[in-house]
């Protein structure tokens, strides 16, 4: 099989690499990106693009029929990736997440790619209510981040036919070590600051409801897309109950974990609102052999051993690169990225 992966010098894509490579070894594995976290590794090992066939350096919204051809299936990661980043830059948010994606899918399509899957997210529901939502749940986009989400899911699903097979992959949110771990992700926030400040200090009462996903469990799911039977469009919520937890419970199973770290609650610590539960039970019945395998206690321990490999203790990593929307900042402001995240002169990723 011959696979383009787009954002795959991200969290999820050098992980997704590593997976797919292991399992399929005679697979063609190419990678597009235009770099904006090439430089955040937190692994002493070998960056995972090594293990693609080719990667390529470019901006989605530029790449060409041409570089399209032969492939079978198109993993589609690349994106202005949460709420705070598609707030600072609304305007890329809507032609990378909405215009772009459409555009490469369409391109896709022309190019006779059989396969698109897109790494959508359970954001798209919103907050909901206390009961459980399922895929045909009202969707309720807050934010840039979310309606993007939900706008190239309604519009992909028109390119959809017998010859254009679209997977669209609602996630929870992400969490475990990687290649490129960011810690702007609630789980990886908790294990960095247990380790580096002793303390995991919530603003709210933490009685909030939230769905996560360990990023291998994100790579399994992409692999069941891109094997799967069945019918043209496919949009189906990705992650267990085993990993939706409270997340004063999160936290409380963090300091348990990391032993020398409390959890401490804000003087006027508030319920918060914006809970949900997410139904899992169609990804249950669709893919029973692709399961999320992590559960959080062995998520937590990995993130831990990892962060002691590379001797992470970093007190105010909420101002580091390792959060998505500082290293974007850091290079609109030395010049080298413009408002619409574009980069100011060529990157020189190797091709
Ligand atoms: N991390 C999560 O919690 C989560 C949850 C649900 C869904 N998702 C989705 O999964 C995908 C991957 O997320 P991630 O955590 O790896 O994000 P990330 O920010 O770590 O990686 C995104 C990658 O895309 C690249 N990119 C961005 N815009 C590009 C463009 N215009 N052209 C080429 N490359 C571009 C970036 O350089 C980066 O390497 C995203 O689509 C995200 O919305 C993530």
């Amino acid at each position: 099989m011959n696979i383009l992966i787009t954002g795959n010098l991200g969290y999820v894509g050098g992980v997704l690499t590593r997976y797919l490579r292991e399992k399929y070894p005679q697979a063609l594995l190419v990678g597009v990106d235009s770099g904006f976290f090439v430089d955040q590794l937190t692994s002493v090992d070998a960056p995972p693009e090594l293990l693609l066939d080719r990667q390529l350096s470019c901006d989605i919204r530029d790449i060409s029929l041409e570089q399209l051809q032969g492939f079978d299936a198109v993993v589609h990661l690349a994106a202005v990736s949460n709420d705070p980043i598609g707030k600072s830059f609304e305007q890329a948010t809507e032609s990378i997440n909405l215009t772009g994606t459409l555009a490469l899918a369409a391109k896709a399509k022309s190019a006779h790619v059989g396969r698109f899957v897109l790494a959508s997210s359970c954001s798209v529901y919103g907050a909901a209510a206390e009961e459980l939502v399922d895929e045909s749940g009202i969707l309720n986009p807050l934010t840039a981040y979310a309606r993007s989400k939900v706008d190239s899911e309604q519009q992909l699903a028109q390119l959809a036919d017998d010859s254009f097979q679209v997977s669209c992959l609602r996630f929870g949110t992400a969490c475990g070590y990687a290649p490129r771990t960011r810690l702007d992700l609630v789980v990886n926030d908790f294990v960095a600051s247990s380790i580096a400040n002793k303390e995991i200090y919530l603003l709210s009462s933490g009685n909030a409801w939230r769905p996560f996903i360990h990023v291998e469990d994100m790579a399994r799911a992409i692999d069941w897309a891109l094997h799967r039977d069945g019918v043209a469009i496919e949009v189906v919520n990705i992650g267990s109950a085993a990993m939706t937890l409270r997340v004063n419970a999160l936290a409380e199973l963090t300091a348990t974990i990391i032993s020398d770290a409390k959890v401490t609650y804000a003087q006027d610590a508030s319920p918060d609102n914006r809970s949900y539960q997410v139904d899992f039970s169609r990804y249950q019945r669709l893919a029973p052999d692709y399961q999320p395998q992590w559960d959080m206690p062995a998520t937590i321990q990995d993130l831990v051993e990892n962060f002691q490999k590379i001797g992470f203790s970093n007190g105010n990593f909420r101002t580091s690169l390792l959060i998505r929307l500082n290293s974007l900042r850091q290079l609109i402001e030395s010049g080298q990225l413009d408002e619409q995240l574009r980069w100011s002169s060529p990157t020189v990723l190797s091709e």
